[in-house]
């Protein structure tokens, strides 16, 4: 009910003024928090346009002050903000955390992502709001609001794994950056890009999660029929850990010169693994044949055919011959 949504994007714009007063004001957040987002690296304007916070490290702090300003218990656990268990007790859900809330398209916060600061085995390193009304975390990107007026102007989009990446991104001057946070990429994700650009370029980490997450994004990007590109980041890095490694403008220059098209990165993937073993290179065509027939336009993938024969030395043909197989074995 709309009652219900703008009650709760009222209460979690409180929580997020909370949380950036804690940060700012309190001895605990600039002790804690501050410090934190100081040694990554974050200005202050940047922790001003992600709304960047701190949350108390105690029970219900949040809890207590959204009672005093009369938002009630039961709006306060619906927004996702406080946990109520059996016997009555009820605690804040964020605590001791730095916190990043997550903004839809139009600005308005509708969940927060929430990071511990030192690293701990027996908690997540990230923890994130709940499903509520108002966030629906498959057809979220983290940034989008930040960015959508970069990627328009741009027109393209990078898509990230994480929080920092985005946010990096944005102090190094790239704006156009948005980020699934964790999940893997959903076809809504794909389409709120589509409304701003029909470029997408994947900046996923360069670890063995991060081209296992590209390579399942792929196809979901090229079926929405977006131009795609991707980019492997230097083992061990991501966007924000390289970013501040190199700087702005070589990080550009990186982009520049290592984005390929989804054809290059599969066969790169598949030409490393296979050698000269014609039956996994025979496998390796295939499969950058059935991301081929994902393209939902007949044009576009007849010209890429070639591409392929050329990266695999083959005939072209017999390109043409396995796309048509793969879209009769579709049908
Ligand atoms: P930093 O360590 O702060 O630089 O984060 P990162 O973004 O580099 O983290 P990582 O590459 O490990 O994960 C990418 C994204 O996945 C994060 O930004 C989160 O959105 C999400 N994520 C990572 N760890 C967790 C976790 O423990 N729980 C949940 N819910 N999400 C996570
Ligand atoms: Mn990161
Ligand atoms: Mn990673
Ligand atoms: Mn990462
Ligand atoms: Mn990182």
């Amino acid at each position: 009910r709309q009652n219900e949504r703008e009650s709760l994007l009222i209460v979690l714009n409180f929580a997020k003024t909370f949380f950036q007063e804690t940060l700012l004001k309190s001895d605990e957040g600039r002790g804690i928090g501050l410090s934190y987002f100081r040694e990554r690296g974050f200005s202050n304007p940047t922790i001003e346009a992600f709304d960047l916070g701190y949350s108390f490290d105690q029970w219900d702090a949040l809890m207590q002050e959204g009672t005093r300003k009369g938002y009630s218990r039961e709006l306060l656990e619906k927004a996702g903000l406080i946990i109520s268990k059996e016997a009555g007790k009820v605690f804040d859900r964020f605590r001791g955390r730095v916190m990043f809330p997550i903004h839809n398209v139009s600005g308005r916060v509708i969940a927060f992502g929430a990071r511990i600061l030192k690293t701990d085995k027996n908690q997540p390193k990230y923890l994130n709001s709940p499903e509520t009304t108002v966030y629906h975390k498959s057809q979220v990107l983290y940034g989008i609001y930040q960015a959508k007026q970069t990627i328009r102007q741009e027109d393209i989009c990078y898509l990230t794994e994480g929080y920092t990446d985005v946010i990096s991104l944005h102090q190094a001057g790239i704006k156009n950056v948005v980020a699934s946070s964790g999940t893997s990429l959903t076809t809504e994700q794909i389409r709120l890009i589509a409304r701003f650009t029909p470029n997408v370029t994947i900046l996923y980490d360069g670890d063995a999660a991060g081209i296992k997450a590209a390579l399942r994004g792929l196809d979901m990007v090229l079926e929405e029929g977006l131009n795609l590109k991707l980019l492997l980041l230097p083992d061990g890095e991501d966007p924000d850990s390289y970013v501040h490694k190199v700087g702005a403008e070589a990080f550009k220059t990186y982009v520049k010169q290592h984005s390929q098209d989804f054809i290059d990165f599969k066969a790169g993937q598949w030409l490393a693994e296979a050698g000269d073993n014609p039956l996994k290179r025979a496998e390796g065509i295939s499969d950058v044949c059935a991301s081929i027939t994902k393209i939902p336009d007949p044009l576009k993938r007849q010209t890429l055919s070639q591409r392929v024969a050329q990266v695999f030395h083959v005939n072209e043909q017999s390109v043409i011959s396995e796309i048509n197989r793969l879209l009769r074995k579709q049908q």
